[in-house]
């Protein structure tokens, strides 16, 4: 006989984080703002002039056929792309408030702030628990009598603290591949990111490990802002607030949800959401 599936815990909804301005204001953190923003590969104009704005608490989905644009643009958020020989950009994304861009602004701590999750798991050739330690100790933000508890923690955020706790020594590798992409995620997690960005991370994943982390998203939204990208048109649906319509490095339609994949108001997106091209 089957054991019966456990209940899922309702979510309950954490506050938002919040900072206090040197002038006391309290601001929720964790907003991306796009203006205008343009990229190019050398010659090779890949986005033109997006502007979109990611909320914290909330999943962004970014959908459009291959070669629009997506990555380049969620990669530009925490200032990867740059790292491609002969680009450049114009326009501006700023994250809370502050042009990521700015002169003051050191792009590693960008990145911690900031996470990546990629479509193929890439764990470390290291321990599970090194895998997860690696942020925290480079950076040194913590002490290493601490790091048992910060590792349980990500891990247990990261939806994968049960299955591994008796395998803490074992390669990262050795997971399977739905383990694998929730300990890149409990990585990310572990450098105690605002925003979590996430290029198809469920592409190279079956339906069950897909779940998993879909799952896992809609948990993480409480506490983080979420840009998602996908090509799965269901997935989008199912766990985004909001989603963008990239197309031929254009955003071409930007909306809730709801209203996107209800009411389009571009052809090329009705046409795109239902399944005539892409
Ligand atoms: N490192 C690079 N150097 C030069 N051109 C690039 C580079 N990366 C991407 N491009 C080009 O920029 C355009 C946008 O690519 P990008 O990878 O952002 O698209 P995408 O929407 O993420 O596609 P996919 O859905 O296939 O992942 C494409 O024309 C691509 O060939
Ligand atoms: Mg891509």
């Amino acid at each position: 006989m089957s054991a019966a599936p456990k209940p899922r815990p309702a979510i309950v909804p954490a506050p938002p984080r919040t900072r206090v301005t040197p002038g006391g204001t309290v601001r929720v953190i964790g907003t991306l703002l796009a203006t205008n923003y343009s990229f190019w590969y050398g010659p090779n104009q890949a986005l033109h002039d997006i502007t979109v704005e990611a909320k914290p608490n909330a999943v962004t989905a970014l959908i459009g056929p291959s070669g629009c644009g997506k990555s380049t643009f969620l990669r530009s958020i925490n200032r990867l792309q740059e790292l491609s020989p002969r680009t450049r950009h114009t326009g501006d994304i700023a994250f809370d408030g502050e042009s990521v861009f700015a002169r003051s602004v050191d792009p590693v701590e960008l990145r911690r702030r900031i996470g990546m999750v990629f479509q193929r798991p890439n764990p470390f050739p290291k321990s599970v628990f090194d895998n997860v330690a690696y942020g925290p100790r480079v950076t040194g933000a913590a002490r290493e009598r601490d790091l048992p508890r910060i590792v349980e923690r990500a891990l247990t955020h990261a939806a994968l603290w049960d299955e591994v706790k008796d395998r803490l020594d074992d390669l990262g590798t050795s997971l399977s591949g739905g383990q694998q992409q929730r300990l890149c995620i409990a990585r990310a997690l572990a450098h105690e990111p605002e925003v979590l960005l996430m290029d198809e991370p469920c592409s190279a994943l079956d339906p069950i490990a897909t779940q998993k982390i879909e799952e896992l998203i809609v948990d993480l939204k409480r506490e983080y802002t979420i840009v998602l990208v996908t090509h799965n048109m269901q997935q989008a649906a199912r766990v985004s607030d909001y989603t963008g319509f990239f197309f031929l490095g254009r955003l071409v339609e930007f909306g809730t949800t709801q209203q996107i994949f209800t009411s389009p108001r571009d052809e090329r997106t009705e046409a795109y959401i239902t399944g005539r091209f892409g």
